[in-house]
């Protein structure tokens, strides 16, 4: 789960990480009060859980509290890359003598974690990687020693900081490593980290994303989800307790087991492209105990996904034998009655597949082909979704 800057901004502020005072508004007249309250110059900005806002006009300075009105009054509504501003943060203006740039985050690949930093910010980190590559230093970190001071101060001389602010940075580096490791993410990023015109370290902008497997020690993290922006068919399958990921393609797929979906996802995008490009639309595993009731709940969201034209199922029937999963797909078409409109190609193998296969041929469903193996399945389900 991805936080708005401000809900980052108060996790710092929690952690001890240096921040300015920030108050949120959701209309001009909110932004006004807001700005009165901090005094002074403020920077109106855009809450949206996309980069690049600066550039599409969704950070402005207000030098007074009317400035702050006019302000929100243009940021509100935007559109920054799809994304809709619901709400702004008036912050208090800093005076910025410098611009540095410090991430740590979750490096899969190689089972640790990673930290970017470098003293040259106030430039899209992706750009600087790619222009200046020595610039950006690039810190394994340990996860069962982290940052201390002592890494940290590492971390401030391979970014080529200079010896006068090495100390001045370094704690703010172990800080941010607090937020990272106590709250569980799996990224916190701060672009711009700055110096002040008085000599202080801020974090001017951050951006954090949760790790959503840690959610049963985070309680706390469950007020910060807003449930309007998630997309709605993750949000079903949520609730179903599917394991369900939208893509974008137009061949839903349905599985047991996630090796199994993997798999699947592979063989259709594989078949798709003999049929126009066709890609698979999510990864949906049924998992072990594949009911009826389980069954009408994962067709019910991959039928609910607009873009999908056909829906593959593929099982390997183990603990759950195939008839049983065979039982569960005519249910649930009796289940979902009218909704289902688009056709299924259902691959059974494993356990009982004798009795599933005689079960789908009795039950003779129009919308349901039967394959025999996972090749001519996804080759079928990628050229009726082509249609
Ligand atoms: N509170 C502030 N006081 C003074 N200047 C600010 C303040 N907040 C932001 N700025 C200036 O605006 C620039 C852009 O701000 P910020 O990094 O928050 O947005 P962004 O980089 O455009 O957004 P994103 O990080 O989503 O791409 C900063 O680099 C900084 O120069
Ligand atoms: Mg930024």
């Amino acid at each position: 789960m991805d936080l708005y800057e401000y809900q980052a901004r108060d996790m710092f502020e929690r952690h001890g990480v240096p921040v300015l005072a920030g108050l949120i508004a959701d209309t001009p007249e909110q932004a006004k009060a807001a700005a009165e309250k901090l005094g002074g110059l403020t920077v109106v900005k855009a809450q949206v859980k996309t980069g690049g806002r600066g550039k599409a006009g969704g950070v402005k300075v207000a030098p007074t509290a009317e400035d702050a009105f006019t302000a929100a009054q243009a940021i509100l509504g935007l559109d920054i890359k799809g994304h809709i501003v619901h709400r702004v943060m008036v912050a208090a203006g800093a005076a910025i003598a410098q611009e540095f740039y410090f991430s740590v985050l979750l490096d899969r690949a190689n089972r640790n974690y990673l930290v970017l930093c470098s003293y040259e910010g106030g430039m899209e980190i992706e750009q600087l990687a790619e222009e200046r590559p020595e610039a950006l230093a690039r810190v394994a970190i340990d996860p069962s020693q982290g940052i201390d001071l002592a890494k940290a101060t590492e971390i401030a001389h391979q970014a080529k900081f200079p010896a006068e602010l090495v100390d001045l940075v370094a704690p703010v580096f172990v800080k941010l490593y607090d937020v990272f490791v106590k709250e569980d993410a799996t990224l916190v990023e701060v672009n711009p980290l700055v110096l002040t015109e008085s000599g202080d370290i801020i974090a001017l902008d951050g951006k954090v994303t949760l790790d959503e497997n840690a959610e049963f020690r985070q309680p706390h993290h469950a007020e910060l989800a807003d449930s309007a922006t998630a997309d709605p068919l993750e949000e079903k399958a949520k609730a179903h307790d599917l394991n369900y990921v939208k893509l974008d393609g137009e061949v839903g797929v349905i599985g047991n087991g996630a090796g199994l979906v993997m798999s699947t996802l592979d063989v259709v995008a594989y078949a798709g492209e003999k049929h126009g490009g066709v890609k698979p639309a999510n990864f949906l595993d049924i998992g072990g105990g594949a009911s009826a009731e389980v069954m009408a709940a994962g067709l019910d969201v991959i039928l609910g996904d607009p873009q999908v034209k056909s829906v593959f199922v593929n099982v390997f029937g183990g603990i759950t034998a195939c008839d049983a999963v065979a039982n569960g797909i005519v249910k649930a078409l009796e289940m979902i009655g009218e909704g289902a409109t688009k056709p299924l190609v259902v691959r059974l193998d494993g356990n009982s597949v004798e009795k599933g296969r005689e079960i789908l041929a009795a039950a003779n469903h129009p919308l349901v082909t039967l394959a025999d193996t996972m090749d001519q399945g996804a080759d079928r389900a990628a050229e009726l979704a082509s249609k």
